[in-house]
């Protein structure tokens, strides 16, 4: 670790750690109550279950991309974080406002809208942590070196705070409530937060392959082009039946379908960029999750989203477990292995001894990403006997349910070895490591 401050980022990442816990067993319990529906439902409903699992997830993402960037921005911009002092109190506010919405939710406290029910003191907090997150990093990289993959980690930051303030606006006119709330939950996933994900992919693809940082950069901003590009039209993907005007029906399929382009582009990046690279990096681990993240996120988010973007597709698959699955892939694949990836490289480092526990690591890819895919198959599947039953032979939606039961065993089946597969990339990770070598300070972090 070249810089003291670095370090922060292993809080933030240990939060976001419990929280994935926390997100990976509230999934087993939902998925469970979809195949015994009375299971514990007057302790928590199935609606409450799930709120926990989706808002878990979020926050532990937003965690993991924070922390990464305290770890990033110093070796980026060569200078030590404005105020650690700071940097804690984000934390504090940001793990003060999680344990408030759990809570709050177990007692029935919380808004209506999916991904957004924290209690409006929770979303005050949040952006009183963004503010001064977004003060201290923007502080740091204008003082210091800066590079393309701090300038698009910051846009992406700063985006991800400015389309949060739409969480806040309720109209009473429920067309524009829910194209608002796209304006969070859309342009999050499929703009803001692409940046941050190609960025971070940049950042270890810099320091894993010892590829010019010139090449690196041009990919970066192809990426980033054709993601926003692709991406903020593509919100009319959402827009298809909520009231608003028809020709959304025609940009959102066509620019919707571009989507695929940036993820696309991704692969390639990370495969050439491994391909060219004179380096030959001790952490395999690490380089795993990165390609890991690419192909997923590429299957998950590009080739999921796209086969029920098409709105006379999508007219059919609205809103069915074609979703669900879609949905699985596209977060574990783009911003769940993205955030394994940079932990996975980062903790030796910030622990200060060699990569470790690299086989057991490893197989913890394998064993999570194939439970996950497994997953995603079977609510495919699910999803369109569902389509089929439910949208075109007219039955109800009660009766299709009871005919996908067995593809709901199997979703529990998967998420159980989901929950293995976290369970041992944590004791990778943070358990005992064996063969512990102490390496002097900055040795594993090779100058460019
Ligand atoms: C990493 C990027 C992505 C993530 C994390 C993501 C995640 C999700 C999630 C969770 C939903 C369900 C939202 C709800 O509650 O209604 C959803 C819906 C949808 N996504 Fe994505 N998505 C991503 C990228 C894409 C891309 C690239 C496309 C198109 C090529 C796409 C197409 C769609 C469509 C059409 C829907 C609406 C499904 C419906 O009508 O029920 N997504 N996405
Ligand atoms: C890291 C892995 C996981 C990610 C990224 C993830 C992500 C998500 C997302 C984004 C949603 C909302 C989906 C939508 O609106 O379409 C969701 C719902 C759900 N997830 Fe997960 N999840 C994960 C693991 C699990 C596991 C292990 C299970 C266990 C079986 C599970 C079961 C469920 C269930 C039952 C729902 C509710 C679906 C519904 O409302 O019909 N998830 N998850
Ligand atoms: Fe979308």
């Amino acid at each position: 670790m070249k810089y003291q401050t670095q370090a922060i980022a292993k809080w933030y990442w240990f939060a976001a750690i419990a929280l994935f816990f926390v997100q990976v067993f509230a999934g087993l319990w939902a998925g469970f109550i979809y195949i015994e529906p009375n299971f514990l439902s007057g302790l928590m409903p199935f609606n409450i279950v799930r709120m926990i699992h989706s808002n878990a997830l979020i926050v532990w993402l937003l965690l993991g991309f924070f922390g990464a960037t305290y770890f990033l921005i110093p070796e980026e911009s060569e200078r030590e974080i404005y105020s650690p002092l700071l940097a804690y109190l984000q934390l504090v506010i940001l793990i003060v406002g999680a344990l408030g919405a759990v809570v709050g939710y177990v007692f029935r406290i919380h808004e209506g809208r999916e991904f957004l029910e924290q209690p409006l003191w929770v979303k005050l907090g949040i952006i009183v942590a963004a503010l001064i997150f977004l003060f201290n990093v923007s502080v740091t990289v204008l003082s210091g070196r800066k590079t393309a993959i701090t300038n698009i980690l910051l846009l992406g930051l700063w985006g991800i705070a400015v389309f949060f303030l739409f969480a806040l606006y309720n109209p009473a006119n429920l067309v524009l409530d829910k194209m608002y709330w796209w304006w969070v939950v859309h342009l999050w996933v499929e703009g803001v937060w692409e940046l941050v994900m190609a960025s971070i992919l940049a950042f270890i693809m810099l320091k894993m392959t010892g590829v010019d940082r010139e090449v690196i950069e041009k990919w970066l901003y192809i990426i980033v082009a054709t993601s926003l590009f692709t991406g903020i039209m593509g919100t009319g993907h959402h827009y298809l039946w909520i009231g608003m005007p028809a020709y959304w029906q025609w940009i959102g399929s066509i620019f919707s379908s571009l989507e695929i382009i940036p993820f696309f582009a991704m692969v390639v990046f990370c495969f050439m960029m491994v391909w060219k690279g004179r380096r030959n990096h001790p952490n395999k681990a690490a380089l795993l999750w990165a390609l890991g993240c690419s192909v997923l996120a590429f299957f998950g988010a590009g080739v999921w989203g796209l086969m029920h973007t098409l709105h006379p597709v999508n007219y059919y698959t609205h809103g069915t477990q074609v979703t669900a699955a879609h949905g699985h892939l596209a977060f574990y694949g783009a911003y769940v292995a993205l955030n394994l990836a940079i932990m996975t490289y980062a903790f030796p480092i910030i622990f200060r001894v060699n990569p470790y526990n690299q086989v057991l690591n490893m197989a913890s890819f394998w064993v999570m990403s194939s439970a996950m895919a497994f997953m995603t198959f079977t609510l495919t599947f699910a999803g369109i006997v569902q389509t089929h039953l439910q949208r075109v032979m007219g039955m109800s939606y009660m009766e299709v349910q009871d005919q996908l039961s067995v593809f709901y065993w199997m979703r529990f089946g998967s998420g159980l070895v989901v929950v293995i597969g976290v369970l041992m990339w944590v004791y990778a990770t943070l358990g005992p490591k064996k063969e512990i070598t102490i390496v002097p300070d900055g040795a594993l972090a090779p100058a460019e």
